[in-house]
């Protein structure tokens, strides 16, 4: 038998003081003796219960992390929720022919049987990339791409991975070639942006702004108009590849089912075990996960320095430092000519960031939803596992000591191991059933993108 003890909503309160008026939330399991007390971290002593959750503060950072709505609407990219886009952007996605040896396509670092992320420490296209392949799944929450935040949309990201000579070793004007050259895609692509106004046999084969000397040389010989009608097609492809992007959703966690159950008065029990539940207390409590890993997304969409320990004889990653210049610099960035939406709302954030000393070393947090199926971890994929990050926050061994610009902002948390246990197991009720990955592959996709 359950109880269920309704919480109190009082109905006129300011948002944000909303639940403070909870007093407890109590499901009584049929074993029935888990009423136990515990000190609470003010002194007071709270009545615990194994599967409820007794503190109003800890209970209401919960209930706001729950549930993840739709992705926010994208004002840059007008084709941001355009399913024909997606369908285009479903399609290049896994096309291989985007990379310089025809054979890494965004599949290969980003498999959709791995929560669109790719297993391995550091990602491998034609060479080893800088960094950890982050998820795409719930991804296009964020309001800076990468850990280093160096894009301020996903479709303004695209450009970087294909032509970058560690991941695709593409470029531009091969993208516009693909565009023009394959009939299907053609036919989807005119259907949504318009005619491509370039031949495909007056262009290049191979060129680019940035990179190898002859690519570059090829770049500079184009007329300026040419060079514009290039870059908007891959604006364009990089607006339907996140209009895909945008589709890769990981739905309903058992965390959220909890929380939903709680806030209607329930007492979320069966939801959560009792390990769970002291898991959950711990990460919006005492532990102060929530403090950075906060809102429905576990991330409060920043930059911090929490100081991994870096690997022997590699040079520490400047993250953020570097990242604020980048994309204040991006050709593709919200307030640049090819957004829909120059003087919006991300295009001033964008214009106004500065680079600020105290973000080196700094990395955007990362989203904790679908965390279970996303190992390694960390911006350079250094921890195997949920257990190595975890001891990593109980103890900080080894951790990079700041400069005299930076804030320390964590301290050891000295977690025990059965601590240490319930925060994973709450962590791991952070996944969704996840994106219907059956049927998104089209069958001719050829490229390395699958797990063996
Ligand atoms: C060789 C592996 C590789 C390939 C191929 C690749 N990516 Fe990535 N992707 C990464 C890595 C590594 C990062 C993180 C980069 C960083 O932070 O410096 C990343 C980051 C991203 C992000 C940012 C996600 C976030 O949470 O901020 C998006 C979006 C993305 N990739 C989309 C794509 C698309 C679209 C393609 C194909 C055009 C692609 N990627 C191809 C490895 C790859
Ligand atoms: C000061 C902000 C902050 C706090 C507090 C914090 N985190 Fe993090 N967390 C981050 C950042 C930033 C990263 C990425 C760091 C990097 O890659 O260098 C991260 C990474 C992680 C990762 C790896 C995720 C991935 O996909 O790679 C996990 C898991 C995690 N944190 C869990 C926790 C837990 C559990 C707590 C509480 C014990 C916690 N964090 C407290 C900011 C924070």
């Amino acid at each position: 038998m359950k109880v269920f003890l309704p919480i109190l909503l009082a109905s006129k309160m300011p948002a944000g003081a909303f639940l403070l008026c909870v007093v407890s939330v109590l499901g009584c399991g049929d074993s029935g003796d888990g009423s136990a007390t515990s000190g609470s971290k003010d002194g007071a002593v709270a009545p615990r219960n194994e599967f409820g959750v007794t503190d109003p503060v800890v209970l209401r950072r919960a209930l706001a992390s729950s549930p993840l709505p739709a992705p926010p609407a994208d004002s840059t990219n007008r084709y941001a929720d355009d399913p024909e886009a997606a369908e285009l952007g479903r399609m290049i996605f896994f096309d291989p022919r985007l990379s310089g040896n025809g054979e890494v396509s965004c599949a290969t670092c980003h498999q959709p049987d791995r929560w669109f992320a790719d297993g391995l420490t550091k990602s491998k296209g034609i060479g080893i990339a800088d960094r950890h392949s982050p998820t795409l799944v719930d991804a296009a929450h964020h309001r800076w791409f990468n850990w280093d935040g160096r894009s301020d949309s996903m479709w303004g990201h695209t450009i970087r991975p294909i032509e970058n000579p560690l991941e695709m070793g593409g470029d531009r004007t091969m993208v516009a070639r693909l565009l023009l050259e394959d009939p299907d895609l053609n036919g989807r692509y005119e259907a949504i942006f318009g005619a491509i106004p370039l031949v495909a046999a007056d262009l290049p084969r191979r060129a680019r702004p940035i990179g190898d000397l002859p690519s570059v040389e090829a770049w500079e010989r184009l007329a300026p108009l040419e060079q514009d009608r290039i870059n908007r097609v891959v604006a364009n492809v990089g607006k339907s590849l996140a209009a895909f992007q945008r589709t890769l959703r990981g739905g309903s966690t058992r965390f959220d089912r909890w929380a939903e159950s709680v806030s209607i008065g329930g007492d979320g029990g069966s939801m959560l075990d009792a390990s769970e539940i002291r898991g959950l207390a711990l990460f919006f409590g005492e532990a102060e996960c929530w403090e950075c890993h906060s809102g429905p997304l576990f991330s409060d969409g920043e930059f911090h320095n929490i100081g991994i320990p870096v690997a022997e004889g590699l040079p520490r990653d400047p993250g953020r430092y570097d990242g604020s210049l980048l994309v204040k610099e991006d050709l593709f960035n919200a307030a640049g000519r090819y957004s829909d939406d120059a003087e919006g709302r991300q295009a001033i954030l964008s214009r106004g960031v500065k680079r600020d000393p105290e973000a080196w070393g700094a990395f955007r947090t990362p989203t904790l939803r679908g965390v279970g199926q996303t190992a390694p971890y960390m911006h350079d994929g250094s921890m195997p596992d949920l257990e190595s990050v975890l001891r990593f926050y109980s103890t900080l061994e080894g951790a990079v000591q700041l400069d005299h610009h930076q804030e320390s902002v964590l301290s050891a948390l000295d977690l025990d191991p059965g601590q240490i246990q319930d925060l994973e197991a709450f962590l791991r009720t952070l996944s969704g059933p996840g994106p219907e990955i059956e049927s998104m592959e089209p069958p001719h996709a050829g490229g390395r993108h699958r797990s063996e």
